[in-house]
């Protein structure tokens, strides 16, 4: 098994990782297992053997601080066995296509209030002036957070999403304040609509019941925290990493402009082709043996998404960016896959459907205004931190 070099710089170890993965399926890193192909990375994210490195993030990260540590435990991010299925089964519903659908007509409300005042000029920076705040609105809307939380909302988010960034021990404070005031937040709205429901996800996660089982305020609380941290940085960046990408496309980007109907085809190779989570992580909760490779109890093994889009055993061609490919018999693996498929995936696909063509309309002859400024390439949530662009006035 091919080891790789834990001194080798970021851009080089992804690049050695991408060539490994043509004879591949495993290669040894600094803290576990890099798993490369397809059909690998499926059959771990599907094995229920295999559980989530989430509620370990505190540990890895030297976080010895109890809440901290419980707090991860109880979400549905790590929540593995019977604690997982029966959360899952509870929220399923509210989260269905059918639920996305309905925030369709506000997520072209928001998009267009974004590209509205950069419109007339001609220029914008895509990811400040348009990713950075575009989910905000639609998880608050979703949730059924009124309009003037939407500040306090987007302060919460950032500053509860620096438990991704590179300096949690310093920010711990910060990140505790912030989930607490959310916490006190999300325990008054839900008080609000045990009294008042409403067509809002809130609601819907109130009423959610199976054979008499209800999901109880801390595990409420708890939803709206997992809907905040998996929905909207991710959706941020997946929607500067296409624009980014569409720079290098025009000819596609006019396309979708003059083809709205594409939208779906076009999320699905955007996110096959340039996903924003490119790989996530899992431990073995007893030995394993996948393949001719036993990995110990206790092993950490990163099943790259990213890699696994580009197997030539699956996808035709995958080197090609291509809108109009015909679906693909398996699908692409950015949202995961197996029990933590992500929850949010159809809200996700309708915030990408409709905001594309709406930019590729307001936005058209597309050109990066000097350089695009990537993320750090280690960032679990990857995009694009500036995204200047020029394009012609609408
Ligand atoms: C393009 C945008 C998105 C991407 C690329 C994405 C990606 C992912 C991935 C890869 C996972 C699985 C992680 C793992 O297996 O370790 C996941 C899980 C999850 N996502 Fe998303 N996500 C997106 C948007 C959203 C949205 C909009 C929401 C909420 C409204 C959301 C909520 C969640 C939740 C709650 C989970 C945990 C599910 C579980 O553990 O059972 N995500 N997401």
């Amino acid at each position: 098994m091919p080891v790789i070099d834990p001194m080798l710089p970021d851009e080089e170890r992804i690049a050695l990782l991408r060539e490994l993965s043509a004879d591949h399926w495993v290669v040894r890193n600094a803290v576990g297992y890099s798993i490369l192909q397809y059909p690998d990375v499926v059959a771990i994210l599907r094995d229920k053997r295999w559980h989530s490195a989430t509620s370990r993030i505190p540990e890895m990260m030297g976080i010895t601080d109890p809440d901290f540590v419980q707090n991860r435990r109880v979400s549905i991010l790590g929540a593995e066995g019977e604690v997982h299925t029966r959360l899952r089964r509870l929220v399923a519903r509210a989260f269905s296509p059918r639920s996305a659908d309905r925030l369709r007509p506000f997520m072209r409300e928001v998009i267009t209030d974004l590209v509205e005042p950069v419109a007339p000029s001609g220029r914008a920076d895509v990811a400040v002036d348009i990713c950075e705040p575009y989910p905000i609105p639609i998880i608050c809307e979703l949730l059924g957070a009124p309009r003037e939380d939407w500040q306090l909302f987007s302060r919460w988010a950032e500053d509860v999403l620096r438990i991704f960034g590179g300096n949690v021990l310093e920010e711990l404070d910060v990140i505790k304040r912030a989930r607490a005031e959310l916490d006190e937040y999300s325990r008054g709205l839900i008080a609000d609509r045990r009294n008042d429901p409403r067509d809002d996800l809130i609601t819907d996660l109130i009423a959610a019941e199976e054979e008499g089982d209800r999901l109880s305020t801390d595990e409420l609380v708890m939803m709206v925290d997992a809907v905040i941290v998996g929905g909207t940085d991710t959706t941020r960046n997946q929607l500067g990493c296409t624009v980014g990408l569409m720079t290098e496309h025009p000819a596609q980007w006019k396309m979708l402009a003059d083809q709205p109907d594409l939208a779906p085809r076009a999320v699905e190779e955007a996110m096959r082709y340039f996903g924003a989570v490119r790989g996530t992580a899992r431990f073995a909760s007893e030995d394993i043996v996948h393949r001719d490779v036993l990995f110990p109890a206790g092993s950490l093994v990163m099943p790259s998404m990213a890699l696994a889009n580009l197997d030539p055993t699956v996808f035709d061609d995958p080197g090609t960016f291509d809108i109009t490919r015909e679906p693909p018999a398996q699908p692409q693996l950015t949202f995961g896959a197996g029990i933590h498929y992500c929850l949010g995936a159809s809200l996700a696909r309708a915030e990408l459907q409709e905001a594309l063509p709406i930019l590729a309309r307001r936005m058209p002859d597309l050109a990066v205004d000097g350089a695009i400024e990537w993320k750090p390439s280690t960032t679990a949530i990857f995009g694009p931190a500036h995204l200047p662009v020029t394009f012609t006035p609408t």
